[in-house]
């Protein structure tokens, strides 16, 4: 979206139709003008009609049109109709996404040459590879700094172009964007929980000592989970290459669209067992933090948690970096269309996530805190509906930041007013609240009623 050079069609109309009885005339001051950038979305009625017509039946009245301005020429920056807040920040949210989609092409071939590669390697073939694809033998260990290249760029972006690129509209970037989703969302909430969890000692061994030292009971510590930049590093890795047991799996069974016999499910299954385990080996990879990854990211966290697998006996010793690891495959399949379901909306799948996490044991507890502190609850990207019927686009979850993007009716409003903050005083006195009852389930249901400038934003 290029905003400083848009052509487009200019209209302006009298507000009220007819403005008065038997009168076409009214004060220039009385009407008011829009843009369209695509003329065939034009609603003509809006303009009352064209010469000559008879209009506004509904008011039990009818006149002539005589006079209807409609204008064509290049629409220049300062005849948007976005307020210099909501358009500054689209434009900075486009450059920023234009050096981010360079970087994330980039990520996007490393990542899947690296798949291409390891699928030879596993399949034991040597296939006849074409010029643009993937070198025979892409080592895992080699390709760390690939990896790690792929990881930079997720931690210098911002969270609203990440959200952008999402696919709402097909599968075919899916193993990518998961993967990368996993490896970010997960990185995130490891980080936070390790700055929570030092706190958390820290207040604890501090409130202690204060206390008295002789009532210390070592057996009320609980068991010590910081992990060091090192670890997090590799653990990282891990997000992002937990599911590579896949690259076994036949695409069909992978894009499957309905649901799954016990037989193929058997062998889904397997890319936590089997087929990873081969990737591991042939890696020479024996780190424990991946292993563990790649082996119980499905598994139960906590007791008698329903779908999981392989068994775990004790799934509040799985250590907390899996389970992050969990939740953060959870959000990411679930806000990614699937081939067998859309893609949901990010604040209801937060929600979810809570409702079925929350109040298990308190380690747990730490971690859905820290998840939840990081992505917020209405995470950017939501389409959230106020209680007044308007809908919302969230720019940032602090607060969280929203742009109104319907009027009450649920029709579209082109024109961006302002972002506001939805904690701040004048939201509340202006009675704009969040109404959870009657959230959007999936981003797609909303898009054709996104605004253009919205629109294109996800879409380029
Ligand atoms: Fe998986
Ligand atoms: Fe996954």
């Amino acid at each position: 979206m290029n905003l400083s050079n848009r052509s487009g069609v200019y209209f302006t109309r009298p507000k009220k139709i007819p403005y008065e009885k038997n009168s076409f005339f009214c004060p220039v001051s009385e009407w008011e003008t829009g843009f369209y950038n695509d003329p065939l979305t034009i609603n003509y009625d809006n303009f009352g009609g064209f010469p000559g017509e008879r209009i506004d039946k509904s008011h039990g009245n009818s006149y002539k049109i005589k006079l209807i301005f409609i204008v064509f020429f290049p629409i220049q920056r300062e005849d948007l109709i976005m307020s210099v807040e909501v358009e500054q920040k689209m434009l900075e949210m486009m450059q920023a996404k234009k050096i981010f989609l360079k970087k994330y092409k980039r990520a996007k071939q490393l990542f899947n040459d690296l798949v291409k590669s390891q699928k030879r390697l596993l399949e034991g073939t040597s296939l006849e590879k074409k010029d643009d694809e993937a070198p025979d033998k892409i080592n895992v260990k080699e390709s760390v700094h690939s990896i790690n290249e792929i990881r930079k760029i997720l931690f210098e972006t911002d969270r609203l172009i990440l959200n952008s690129i999402k696919n709402y509209f097909s599968t075919d970037d899916y193993f990518f964007q998961h993967s990368f989703g996993v490896c970010y969302i997960g990185t995130i909430v490891l980080n936070r929980f390790n700055e929570l969890f030092s706190q958390y000692i820290n207040n604890m061994l501090t409130a202690k000592f204060k206390e008295n030292l002789e009532h210390y009971q070592q057996d009320e510590m609980p068991p010590f989970f910081y992990y060091p930049p090192e670890a997090v590093r590799t653990i990282s890795m891990g997000y992002l290459i937990h599911d590579i047991g896949k690259i076994m799996i036949p695409d069909s069974l992978l894009n499957k669209k309905s649901g799954l016999s016990r037989k193929e499910l058997r062998e889904m299954q397997k890319h936590v067992g089997e087929y990873g385990r081969s990737f591991l080996k042939m890696n020479d990879i024996y780190d424990v933090y991946v292993e563990n990854i790649i082996k119980y990211h499905h598994a139960a966290i906590y007791l008698n948690e329903k779908n999981t697998y392989p068994v775990y006996q004790s799934p509040s010793d799985l250590p907390p970096y899996v389970k992050i690891c969990k939740l953060a495959d959870i959000y990411s399949a679930m806000t990614l269309k699937r081939s067998y379901s859309e893609a949901v909306n990010p604040t209801k799948v937060v929600n979810t996530i809570f409702r079925e996490y929350s109040g298990r044991d308190p380690i747990l507890q730490l971690i859905l805190y820290s998840f939840v502190k990081e992505l917020g609850t209405c995470p950017e990207g939501s389409i959230l509906t106020l209680k007044n019927g308007q809908s919302v686009y969230v720019t940032n979850s602090q607060g969280p930041e929203i742009i109104i993007f319907t009027d009450q009716a649920g029709h579209t409003i082109e024109k961006a007013d302002k972002i506001i903050n939805l904690s701040s005083p004048s939201s509340k006195s202006q009675n704009l609240f969040i109404d959870g009852q009657h959230l959007p389930k999936t981003p797609i249901e909303m898009f054709d009623r996104l605004p253009g400038y919205l629109k294109e934003f996800h879409l380029e």
